[in-house]
């Protein structure tokens, strides 16, 4: 569902996009175009009512975005400082969670004003779950600076943070008021972290929507020249995707699993990685889909050829797909069959996978034996470099 608005009051740039989370009382709007950070007080104000709003960012964002932030909110009156923390998944810890907390309370952040989550999906998520908490919950607005919480981590609400027993244990479900998907944050964004939110693009057209999978074959390098009309469509096809999926199944009883394609391979690497710079969660799932392709072509759900289309893809837009493909120190299949049996979605003794009977056609499988999967693995580590 999408509309662009035509009440001058809520008007938003030219060219800009409005997708709606349908959510009955906690809908929200997902707004996507160039430009909207500047335009941020007044699309608050006009959407939300008045209310104060303390900004929490990183570094990295804030160097080249918060001043332009500050001015629209300062515009409307209602900037009541910001938040600054370092950039990292480290950041979505206790440890930053309880300073984060205290802070806002300190801002004197009530019930009925705003937290504004202005980052990639660290800061959103760290942001989104204080949001939830504090005073038993406020509302949040988040501002997606990465391409990956443009089209992932800022729709949905699912908000979180990591602890050592493993990633985005501890949270909560807490849908955002708003959502502004400004396009030209992502002019800043390093090459690497553009490539890896791609992935997470590709992955709306491979579990529902073939005809997108093929459109990004035909246009990535349109999306990645920042092209506006590519670009544009690229987010906003994959947040009408997420906002339906969120839509039907808000709290992943089912369908919203989907989403996870790739994932429970992917966390694995990740994990294997130890959350670092080493395979940015991108990166994973990217290896992590190409995988749930080829073993779902393994175990004969899909055709031959569907995981080396997919492969050819995400290996031509610069993104890896094999184990091989790890900088460093390969897991072995011991220690990947043990970080995914750590993995959330496991139900007793089988594990849960996202399978695919062809590209745009993902399904959720509960009942995927660890043997089947081991073996698997071990092929994969037989023939781990190249496509
Ligand atoms: N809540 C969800 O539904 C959901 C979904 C997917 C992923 N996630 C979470 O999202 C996180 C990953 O998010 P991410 O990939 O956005 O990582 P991130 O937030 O760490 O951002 C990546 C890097 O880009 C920098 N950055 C952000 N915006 C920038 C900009 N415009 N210009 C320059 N630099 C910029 C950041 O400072 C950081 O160094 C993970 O913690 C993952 O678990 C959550």
């Amino acid at each position: 569902m999408s509309n662009v608005m035509t009440d001058s009051q809520l008007q938003i740039c030219d060219g800009a996009r409005t997708v709606s989370v349908p959510l009955g009382t906690r809908a929200y709007d997902v707004l996507i175009g160039p430009g909207l950070v500047a335009e941020t007080g007044r699309l608050i104000a006009t959407r939300l009512g008045p209310a104060k709003c303390a900004v929490v960012t990183d570094e990295n964002v804030a160097r080249r975005h918060l001043a332009t932030l500050e001015t629209a909110l300062k515009q409307e009156g209602v900037h009541v400082g910001s938040i600054v923390l370092k950039p990292g998944e480290a950041t979505k810890s206790f440890s930053e969670l309880a300073p984060l907390s205290e802070h806002l309370l300190e801002l004197g952040i009530e019930r009925g004003d705003l937290v504004i989550a202005f980052g990639g999906g660290v800061i959103g998520d760290l942001a989104g779950f204080a949001a939830a908490i504090l005073r038993r919950g406020v509302r949040f607005v988040q501002i997606p600076t990465t391409l990956l919480a443009q089209v992932d981590s800022s729709v949905g609400g699912k908000t979180g943070i990591d602890t050592p027993q493993g990633k985005n244990l501890i949270g909560a479900f807490h849908q955002p008021s708003l959502v502004i998907a400004d396009t030209d944050t992502l002019a800043t964004l390093p090459e690497r972290e553009m490539r890896a939110g791609y992935a997470e693009v590709a992955k709306y057209g491979l579990l529902g929507d073939a005809a997108f999978f093929a459109w990004l074959e035909q246009n990535w390098k349109s999306v990645f020249a920042f092209e506006p009309a590519a670009l544009t469509k690229a987010i906003e096809t994959s947040v009408k995707a997420k906002a339906a999926i969120v839509g039907r199944d808000e709290t992943e009883q089912g369908e919203r699993a989907l989403l996870n394609l790739g994932h429970t391979f992917g966390h694995a690497f990740e994990a294997w990685c130890g959350y670092s710079d080493r395979l940015l969660h991108g990166e994973a799932i990217s290896i992590g889909m190409a995988q749930a392709f080829r073993f779902s072509e393994t175990l004969g759900a899909c055709a031959p050829g569907t995981a080396e289309r997919v492969s050819a893809h995400f290996a031509a837009v610069g993104l890896p797909t094999r184990i091989g493909d790890i900088p460093g120190a390969k897991p072995d299949v011991a220690a990947l069959m043990r970080l995914m049996g750590q993995d959330k979605k496991v139900r007793r003794g089988k594990l849960t996978f996202i399978l695919a009977r062809a590209i745009g056609e993902a399904y959720v499988a509960h009942d995927v034996a660890p043997e089947a999967v081991s073996e698997f693995l071990v092929g994969e580590m037989a023939g781990s470099s190249g496509r």
